[in-house]
């Protein structure tokens, strides 16, 4: 087996009941998922599904009052167990985190050069100066002309767009070998995405970093990602090479989220899926697609599937081994 960078290991998050008394609500079935050394991944769905949950379990961020049992490994150290100056430096160095809307992360009050040396200043990793010096050669790398005035402005005379390069710039600044980027081009105009993803891509090529790419956005995350993990229900339902995913999605949700999309090459209406998303803490016993899926029988409402090998990836599918392949998009 390759070694693993992220090794998340049939995770569950509970979180704290909404009032006394009341119940723990599950917003993370189980999940299982790795990020290799180098390798993008995609984590894929619907809003509500989990997504950012997974990703704020792996910074040890989960909202107060949360429990997350199962094991999250980077490096083989466990991630749900580190404590103070352990954790700081996971946070500081190994992983970096970048989120969907920057304005929400920045500090309206403070320079942008000020905001991004922050945090390796702060974690002993560099001194100001050198700090500001090697951030400005990162927002040269970004492609954002004159640095020098930049740092010096406030986040408010900066585009969304270019405020994302320097949230880009700040998950690079402390050299991780893992990013995390949540969304990060949803916030931003279309006209602006593609420019900061292929930056973002380009980056992390260049660096061969891990990535874990969220999105709701199944396009995007084939484009840019070398294995898909698709999330319903904060359970993850197929797993396999994005190429493969993409081009012969076997559980029936893949297909359903990919027949759903507008198409820019046709005419033709996209088929909504029918019913609407659950969250976690609604499915019941069964698998977690039943009530929407097409195929499903008395079997899929009441025994939850395991994932299980098919073709080249996983599926959790009590059918996954005879139901074709659904047409997808060959790239
Ligand atoms: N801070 C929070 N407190 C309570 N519930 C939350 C919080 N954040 C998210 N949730 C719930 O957890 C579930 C998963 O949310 P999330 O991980 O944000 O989904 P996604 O990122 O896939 O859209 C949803 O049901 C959502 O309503
Ligand atoms: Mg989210």
């Amino acid at each position: 087996m390759k070694p693993q960078l992220l090794d998340i290991r049939r995770l569950r998050v509970e979180l704290a009941p909404r009032e006394r008394r009341g119940e723990r609500r599950t917003v993370i079935h189980d999940v299982s998922l790795s990020v290799a050394p180098g390798e993008s991944v995609g984590l894929v769905g619907e809003s509500g599904s989990g997504k950012s949950m997974t990703a704020k379990a792996v910074m040890g961020l989960l909202p107060r009052g949360a429990v997350a049992t199962g094991e999250i490994l980077y490096r083989n150290r466990a991630v749900l167990e580190m404590k103070g100056a352990e954790l700081a430096g996971f946070r500081a160095r190994g992983v970096s985190m970048i989120y969907q809307d920057p304005r929400a992360h920045i500090n309206p009050l403070r320079t942008v050069g000020d905001f991004l040396v922050e945090g390796v200043v702060a974690s002993g990793a560099m001194r100001r100066p050198e700090a500001l010096e090697a951030a400005c050669a990162l927002l040269r790398d970004v492609g954002v002309t004159d640095p020098r005035r930049r740092v010096a402005q406030y986040p408010h005379q900066l585009s969304g767009g270019l405020l994302q390069r320097v949230m880009i710039v700040m998950a690079l600044l402390p050299s991780p070998e893992l990013i995390l980027a949540d969304e990060p081009t949803t916030a931003l105009d279309v006209t602006v995405q593609s420019d900061v993803m292929a930056i973002l891509s380009e980056q992390i090529r260049e660096r061969s970093l891990g990535m874990l790419f969220i999105t709701h956005d199944l396009d995007l995350a084939a484009a840019v990602t070398d294995s898909l993990a698709v999330m319903y229900a904060g359970v993850i339902v197929e797993h396999g090479p994005a190429a493969d995913v993409y081009a012969a999605p076997r559980h029936p949700y893949t297909a359903a989220l990919l027949a759903s999309r507008p198409s820019p090459t046709s005419v033709e209406r996209p088929v909504s899926i029918p019913g609407r998303p659950i969250s976690a803490f609604e499915a019941g016993e069964g698998c977690v697609f039943a009530a929407r899926c097409s195929h499903a029988t008395g079997l899929c409402r009441t025994e939850r599937p395991d994932p299980r090998p098919v073709a080249t990836g996983t599926v959790a599918c009590h059918y996954a081994e005879e139901l074709e392949p659904a047409e997808g998009v060959r790239s």
